[in-house]
């Protein structure tokens, strides 16, 4: 390699560098994938063309570019929205028929943005709920940047995402103690009800800990506080063996 193209690929580096300033700051998890192929992750986006923005919350399907991220917010204006108790619910829906591999057939998406930061939770299936929610992952994922805690306590309006069919959004409230660093809430809806009870790290203001499923099925939660006071949260609940009941939530500070 000569000097001129090692030079080039050095500021190409370096704009991509540039690009991602805050990748860092995107944080976010999903439940487990359920194929090597159908599955999807969340994380910084990494394109930049059409709708993509890279440096964004984002999240990547197995069948395009092996996941590589793209962000919420431009595919939020190819989304349909439906309102549910004042919650707006984005479907995505490019159900994945046969071979999957283009840019058509890339799966069911629901997702909501939570607040006015770039914070996101949704839950992306092969096929939505027309084709039985399969390979169904739910997610959260946000820009974490300029989070603070706040002392005391908050109360927070949450919405959560399970096999959402157009009306059977969970909704709840959660309270925050920030000084013995607890979260717990609940959730309800749609013939189901989710507890969710864990500890706060206040290194970086994520959580993690507990959720029960109808009162009975035993489960984790992990999530993230967003924005200057802990403004958001967003999280999961997962259920191994019980996916069925894996939902995504989120909701603001009253
Ligand atoms: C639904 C509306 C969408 C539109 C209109 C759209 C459009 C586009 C366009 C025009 C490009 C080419 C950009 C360029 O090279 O200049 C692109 C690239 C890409 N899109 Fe989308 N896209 C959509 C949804 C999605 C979704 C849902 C995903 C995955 C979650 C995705 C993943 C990607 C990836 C990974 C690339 C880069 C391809 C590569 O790595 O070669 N797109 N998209």
């Amino acid at each position: 390699m000569n000097m001129i193209s090692r030079s080039v690929l050095a500021a190409a580096a370096t704009l991509a560098l540039a690009g991602a300033a805050h990748a860092a700051d995107i944080v976010g998890a999903a439940s487990p994938a359920t194929d090597a192929q159908l599955y999807i992750k969340v994380g910084a986006s990494e394109v930049n063309g059409g709708p993509h923005t890279a440096g964004k919350a984002g999240i990547g399907v197995g069948t395009v570019s092996n996941a590589k991220p793209v962000d919420f917010q431009g595919l939020s204006s190819y989304s349909v929205p439906t309102t549910v108790n004042g919650v707006t619910v984005r479907t995505l829906a490019m159900p994945i028929t046969g071979t999957p591999g283009n840019h058509s057939g890339m799966g069911h998406f629901n997702f909501v943005k939570v607040g006015s930061g770039d914070v996101w939770f949704g839950e992306w299936s092969k096929d939505g709920a027309a084709g039985g929610f399969n390979n169904r992952q739910v997610y959260f994922a946000g820009d974490r940047a300029g989070t603070t805690l706040p002392s005391g306590t908050a109360t927070y309006a949450v919405a959560g995402l399970n096999k959402f069919n157009g009306s059977n959004l969970l909704s709840g409230t959660f309270v925050a103690n920030f000084g013995n660093g607890t979260l717990v809430g609940g959730l309800s809806g749609g013939g189901q009800t989710l507890s969710v009870n864990a500890a706060i790290n206040s290194a970086d203001a994520s959580f993690a800990g507990s959720a029960v499923a109808n009162g009975s099925v035993n489960g984790s939660s992990k999530g993230q506080f967003f924005g200057a006071n802990a403004a958001a949260l967003a999280g999961i609940a997962t259920f191994a063996g019980n996916s069925q009941y894996d939902t995504a939530f989120g909701g603001t500070k009253n």
